[in-house]
């Protein structure tokens, strides 16, 4: 058995990044990998999702594809093969709760990811049935596509698709489409989406997927109930796009005396370590938050989309970093509460701290400010006239809590806000702000 440091199963954006992290603090490091370096976001998640955003057409975005994907993992490569790391190409298997494969360490990070849950029902093995892995996969443009849940996932694709000449039909099960976000936006969104031509099928269930034989060749029809009337679409390639589920399979975790929780997560607390109440064998169950270095025996933690907390990259990453600085005894100030998040279709939505309707339910006190892209002029000079603004702040202008924005760079405006919520600053305090003039970023200022 060999000894080191700390082991991390999982070399996605959580596992390395955390690694590299490590290992410059001067931690020995083991990462195992079973598939390639950079996990679902580098391979088949954000960073292909993000060139089909950005190409002109469906033939372009796998050219840039297969050209960026690569690139970035030999970058990956390159940073785990500092010193300190060593990269086991294999899947990591516990043997007991300080040893995975061959080694042993008194830190164990596991950062395993998530895959794509299927809905359970009829036709969901059809061959035309992919996930978002599969759709990146298409070596033909689909003439018709038929998206189940309109999550990022789908949001995402529908909008690309529709943009390369798909024609796109979308069936999501809840009134609106992007829970996640502010109603009043994922209502607007949705509703520039149907204006460039994408159906949009709320409120309904999918119940089947039937093959038929037609003159004409295969057909294929996704059947699905709207308040109460049954209906169908035809489709020559189906998404489903229905949320997705922790990476546990494989690793053994009974060895270690880890319980999943009955949503299949890794019950974490909010240091990420493993939950008392899945105890690590023989552990003492009393102590109810993860003590700093010097009084751990040994850890367990769980970073990324298999605890269930954000499943988003930069949300693993920032977890990954907090617990190697728990392992190191380095106390930091990451706010978790504080995470943005975008949804890059066309245009663009994205957000940070909770939705007006979260606020209301929650009965804090707020007030909401609002802007819209057609007053901005940087927005009309661009063209780009479709957008909204929403602050969430303290009454009387005060602490700023939120900011939900559709339009183009939402993400960059919303990151701006992210910094003022995280140091705690008043809406008074970013209309302070001098922003160059012209720039989007002023939309935030003229909130009303
Ligand atoms: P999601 O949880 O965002 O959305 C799934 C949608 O499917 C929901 O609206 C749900 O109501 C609907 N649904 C579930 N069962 C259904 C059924 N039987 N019929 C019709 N609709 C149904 O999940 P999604 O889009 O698969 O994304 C998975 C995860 O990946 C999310 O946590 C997301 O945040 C993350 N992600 C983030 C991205 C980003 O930050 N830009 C990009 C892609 C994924």
């Amino acid at each position: 058995m060999k000894e080191t440091d700390l082991i991390i199963i999982g070399a996605g954006p959580g596992g390395y990044k955390a690694a590299a992290y490590a290992a410059k603090h001067g931690l020995k490091v083991v990462i195992f990998e079973g598939a390639e370096v950079g996990g679902t976001c580098l391979n088949v998640g954000c960073i292909p999702t993000k060139t089909y955003v950005h190409s002109g057409s469906f033939t372009e975005a796998r050219e840039r594809m297969t050209q960026v994907v690569p690139q970035l993992r030999s970058g990956v490569e390159s940073i785990l093969s500092h010193p300190n790391i060593s990269l086991v190409r294999e899947k990591g298997v516990f043997v007991d709760a300080n040893t995975v494969g061959d080694y042993t360490a008194k830190n164990i990070i596991i950062a395993t990811g998530s895959t794509s849950k299927l809905i359970p029902v009829p036709g969901i093995d059809s061959p035309e049935v992919v996930d978002s892995t599969g759709l990146l996969n298409l070596e033909t443009l689909p003439k018709r596509l038929c998206i189940i849940g309109a999550g990022v996932i789908g949001m995402e694709f529908a909008s690309v698709f529709n943009r390369f000449g798909s024609e796109v039909t979308v069936i999501e099960f809840l009134k609106e489409c992007l829970p996640a976000l502010d109603s009043d936006i994922a209502k607007r969104l949705r509703k520039q989406m149907e204006k460039a031509g994408i159906t949009f099928n709320m409120s309904s269930g999918v119940k089947a997927i039937v093959s038929e034989a037609s003159p004409s060749g295969k057909r294929t029809k996704v059947l699905f109930e709207q308040k109460g009337k049954e209906l169908s679409v035809e489709a020559d390639v189906i998404l489903v796009a229905t949320g997705r589920k922790p990476n546990t399979e494989g690793l053994n975790l009974e060895a270690a005396g880890i319980t999943l929780a009955p949503n299949g997560t890794i019950p974490v607390d909010e240091n990420f370590r493993i939950l008392p109440n899945s105890p690590l064998k023989g552990e003492d169950t009393s102590q109810k938050v993860s003590p700093l270095r010097g009084d751990l025996e040994r850890s367990v933690f769980a970073i990324g989309d298999v605890n269930g907390r954000q499943m988003l990259a930069h949300a693993a990453e920032v977890q990954g970093i907090h617990v190697v600085n728990r392992i190191l005894g380095i106390e930091d100030n990451i706010r978790f509460e504080v995470m943005p998040a975008a949804i890059f279709t066309n245009p663009e939505a994205a957000c940070v701290g909770p939705s007006e309707d979260q606020l209301k339910e929650a009965g804090t006190p707020f007030e909401c400010h609002k802007s819209f892209y057609r007053a901005n002029g940087k927005a009309l000079a661009m063209g780009e006239t479709e957008g909204m603004v929403k602050l969430c702040c303290e009454p009387k202008e005060g602490r700023l809590l939120s900011a939900h924005i559709f339009g183009a760079h939402a993400a960059d405006l919303v990151q701006e806000v992210t910094a003022y919520i995280t140091l705690g600053a008043t809406l008074r305090q970013l209309r302070e702000t001098v922003h160059i003039h012209p720039t989007l970023s002023e939309v935030l200022i003229e909130v009303n």
